[in-house]
């Protein structure tokens, strides 16, 4: 199955109660042989009117640190979150919800398989490393989601209330880039 066909399957979605709140579902933006994937958490009010994940406030800082840090254009990889339809007054994503959706991006990074994931915030830093453990303290390890090195980092949302952590996910995003380019391997650290 390629991703177009599966957006196309998801197009319409009632699984959970998201469903009946949404303009568009946000199913994933790039490169579908993407080589990295970042993993947000779930479409705030602009993505859900554009039908396009990270385009708000939160997505040009993401797109500043993949095309300034990485050095790489954002098209080159590939974008999607947790969560396919923006919750009420973007409130956390809630457990039914998530279970309703995880099988969909499941899918999405079956078809993909990245050679890295980059898990941006809480819900995906714990879902894809399957752990309880506070996103203060999986930021900045590894660890692996079906095999695949998987980076945890803080959310681009938490990085506009709190500017003094944005050295911090440019560190992590330089050392994604080193893995990339061959020069660093990833260190293993969480293993859940
Ligand atoms: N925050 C996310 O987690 N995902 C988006 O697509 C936008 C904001």
């Amino acid at each position: 199955m390629t991703l177009d066909a599966m957006a196309a399957a998801v197009d319409g979605c009632q699984r959970c109660k998201l469903g009946s709140g949404r303009t568009h579902i946000v199913f994933g933006v790039g490169n579908a042989d993407a080589d990295l994937v970042f993993v947000g958490e779930a479409p705030g009010k602009n993505e859900d009117e554009q039908g396009i994940p990270f385009v708000g406030r939160a997505g040009q800082m993401l797109t500043r640190m993949i095309e300034n840090v990485i050095e790489i254009p954002r098209s080159d990889v590939y974008i999607c979150n947790i969560l396919k339809c923006r919750p009420p007054g973007n409130r956390n994503p809630e457990p039914d919800e998530i279970a309703c959706c995880e099988p969909y991006l499941y899918k999405q990074l079956e078809i993909i398989q990245p050679r890295l994931i980059v898990a941006l915030g809480k819900f995906a830093a714990q879902w894809l490393l399957q752990t309880q453990t506070p996103i203060g303290k999986l930021r900045g390890k590894f660890g692996r989601y079906r095999g695949i090195p998987t980076l945890a980092t803080y959310h681009p949302a938490y990085l506009l209330r709190n500017p003094s952590q944005k050295r911090t996910v440019m560190d992590d995003l330089l050392r994604i880039k080193a893995v990339q380019s061959g020069e660093l391997e990833p260190e293993i650290e969480i293993f859940s």
